[in-house]
C-alpha cells in the first residue's frame, strides 16, 4: 500500500541454543551451526515519509543505539531503496526492548524490522527471497531475525532452514551492564583456539529432536554455545550470574550468542518468575526478562 503514512513492524530477539563455531575463514568470518529460537522480547520498528533518512530510539537503554548510517535499520532503508532507485526518505522510530549489544541480535531485529516496514511504505512488495537476500548482506543474524521462530543456520549463520518446534518454552534472560562487542568475542574464540584443531560445526541431533518434541528437560541437556568461554574470558563476572540462575532452579544456563546476555531455560513459567526474581535480587545482572520461545519473526502490526 504505497499510501500509507506510516507502518510498524514488531520484530523478536533471538537466543542461540547451539552455536557451534568452527575455525576462522579467509573473509574473517566463521563458519557456523548455530540453532536460532525467537523469544518474546520485541523491538518495534516505525517507519514514517520525512525529508530525509533519519533514526530515532526510545526504550530505557535508547542512549546506547547509534542513530547514524551504521544503525543497521538505516542501511536497511538504504540497502532496499537503492535496489529500487527511489531515495530512503525516512523516519525510522525504534521502540527498543531487546538488551542493545547483548548478544540477542537487537541490531539485527531492527535491520530486518525497518526493511519490513519500509517495504510495505513504498509499496515495493518484494518477494520474501529478495527480502532475505538484502537481510544476509545487512549481517549474519539478519535472515533469522526475520524469519523467526527455529532456525538451523549455516554459512556464516545466514542459510537458513526452519526447524519445528513441538510446545512453549519458558526462560529468562539477565541482562548484563554494558555490552560485549560481537568480533571481540570471535577474536577471543580465536586467540582461546589457538593452536588446536577446531572442529567442523554441525548441529546436534538430540537438540534438534528436543526441539521437535517441546521437550525442556531434554533441550537442558544438549544447549551450547561455543563462544561462551570467550564472553566469559572477556567477562568472568557472567560466571556468577549463571550460578545464580541454577541455584535459583533452572534446568540450564548458557551465555546468549557473543553475550554479554545469559539465557536460562526453566520448566515452565511459575519456575522462570521465581529464577527472574533470584537474578534481579542477587546483583549479578542489571535485570532479569521472563519470555517464551518460539516467537513469530518480523510482522507488520
Ligand atoms: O554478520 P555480522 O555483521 O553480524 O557479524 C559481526 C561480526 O561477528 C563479524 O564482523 C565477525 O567478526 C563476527 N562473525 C564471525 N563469524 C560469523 C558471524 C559473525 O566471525 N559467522
Amino acid at each position: 500500500m504505497a499510501d500509507r503514512k506510516s507502518v510498524t513492524v514488531r520484530v523478536p530477539a533471538k537466543v542461540n541454543v547451539q552455536l557451534a563455531v568452527g575455525g576462522a575463514r579467509p573473509d574473517g568470518f566463521h563458519d557456523l551451526a548455530n540453532v536460532f529460537l525467537a523469544v518474546s522480547l520485541f523491538d518495534e520498528v516505525t517507519v514514517t515519509p520525512a525529508d530525509e533518512l533519519r533514526v530515532t530510539c526510545s526504550g530505557p537503554d535508547a542512549d546506547q543505539v547509534p542513530l547514524d548510517r551504521t544503525n543497521l535499520a538505516a542501511r536497511a532503508a538504504e540497502r532496499l531503496a537503492a535496489r529500487h532507485g527511489i531515495a530512503p526518505d525516512v523516519h525510522i522510530h525504534i521502540a527498543k526492548d531487546i538488551p542493545v549489544a547483548g548478544g540477542m541480535a537487537g541490531g539485527s531485529a531492527d535491520g530486518a524490522g525497518a526493511l519490513l516496514a519500509c517495504d510495505a511504505l513504498w509499496g515495493l512488495n518484494s518477494s520474501r527471497a529478495e527480502l532475505m537476500e538484502i537481510c544476509a548482506e545487512l549481517g549474519s543474524d539478519v535472515p533469522f531475525s526475520l524469519a523467526g521462530g527455529a532456525a538451523l543456520g549455516v554459512g556464516r549463520g545466514e542459510r537458513l532452514s526452519e526447524l519445528p518446534v513441538g510446545g512453549t518454552i519458558h526462560w529468562v534472560f539477565a541482562v548484563a551492564d554494558g555490552g560485549l562487542s560481537t568480533p571481540a568475542v570471535y577474536r577471543e574464540f580465536d586467540r582461546l583456539a589457538e593452536g588446536t584443531d577446531v572442529p567442523e560445526p554441525v548441529a546436534s541431533p538430540d537438540l534438534l529432536e528436543a526441539l521437535r518434541t517441546g521437550d525442556a528437560a531434554a533441550l537442558a541437556g544438549t544447549l551450547s554455545n561455543d563462544l561462551q568461554p570467550a564472553a566469559l574470558s572477556l567477562r568472568p563476572s557472567l560466571a556468577a550470574t549463571l550460578e545464580t540462575g541454577m541455584a535459583a532452579g533452572a534446568l540450564a544456563a548458557l551465555v546468549s550468542g557473543s553475550g554479554p546476555t545469559t539465557a536460562f531455560l526453566t520448566k515452565d513459567e511459575d519456575s522462570a518468575r521465581s529464577v527472574a526474581e533470584a537474578l534481579t535480587t542477587s546483583g549479578t545482572c542489571r535485570t532479569a526478562r521472563v519470555a517464551h520461545a518460539p516467537a513469530p519473526g518480523a510482522r507488520i502490526v
